[in-house]
């Protein structure tokens, strides 16, 4: 994550310049087995025990996407970096996967709902992220999940979204909402985190609420 101990902010990032290098970090490119291996774990607990649809937002790379392929989950992946989007589609090649470039806001998926929406390390930096919640719970088919990896990141001028706050934005949305805190795990990120690391499970009701 960028703030002013490591770099330019968010809204300065060139995410097709970083798409080259995204990987290299150890929780990026899930390249050392340990670390897969944890996030492999992780996503199971998170997703559904049967075959779903996963709308996976802001996917970079597509790691996360192709953890989730690799348990039988069928992927649509949105970012808005042609390059980023470029490697997601290698990573893929021959998946039950699609991968679209557009805005993780608005996603274009025209009248396709999902089981579950995937984000990891991009609600927060989006402007409004209770609208952006609100349209999200509307790609939901009934009883989907929102399964959302978030965190604050930094000390000096931390940025990112609390878990407490995206509970609250999530409260009116979702019946079942669970936090997992991720700082303690080592293994997720390659090494041990000051700061805090958390991914929600929110499970929405039948109905439209
Ligand atoms: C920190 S990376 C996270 C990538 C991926 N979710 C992961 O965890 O490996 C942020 C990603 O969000 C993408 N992104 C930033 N703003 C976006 C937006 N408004 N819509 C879609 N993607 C966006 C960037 O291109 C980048 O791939």
């Amino acid at each position: 994550m960028t703030n002013e101990e490591t770099g330019p902010t968010w809204a300065d990032e060139d995410w097709d310049a970083l798409a080259a290098s995204f990987d290299d970090e150890p929780d990026h490119g899930l390249r050392d087995p340990e670390v897969r291996r944890a996030w492999a774990a992780r996503l199971r607990s998170w997703l559904p025990g049967r075959a779903a649809d996963v709308l996976d937002l802001g996917c970079g790379t597509g790691s996360l996407s192709l953890l989730a392929a690799e348990q039988g989950h069928r992927v649509t992946g949105v970012d808005s970096s042609p390059s980023m989007v470029d490697l997601a589609r290698a990573k893929l090649a021959g998946r039950d996967a699609a991968f679209l470039v557009g805005d993780a806001a608005a996603p274009p998926v025209g009248e396709q709902r999902f089981d579950v929406v995937l984000v990891r390390h991009v609600l927060w930096a989006l402007p409004d992220p209770g609208r952006v919640l609100r349209h999200w719970r509307e790609l939901l088919r009934p009883g989907g999940r929102f399964v959302l990896v978030e965190g604050v990141w930094g000390t000096l001028s931390p940025v990112g979204i609390p878990a407490d706050r995206l509970t609250g934005l999530l409260a009116p949305l979702a019946g079942d909402v669970r936090v997992d805190r991720l700082s303690g795990d080592a293994l997720l990120w390659g090494r041990d985190v000051p700061d805090e690391r958390y991914a929600v499970v929110a499970v929405t009701g039948a109905g439209t609420p």
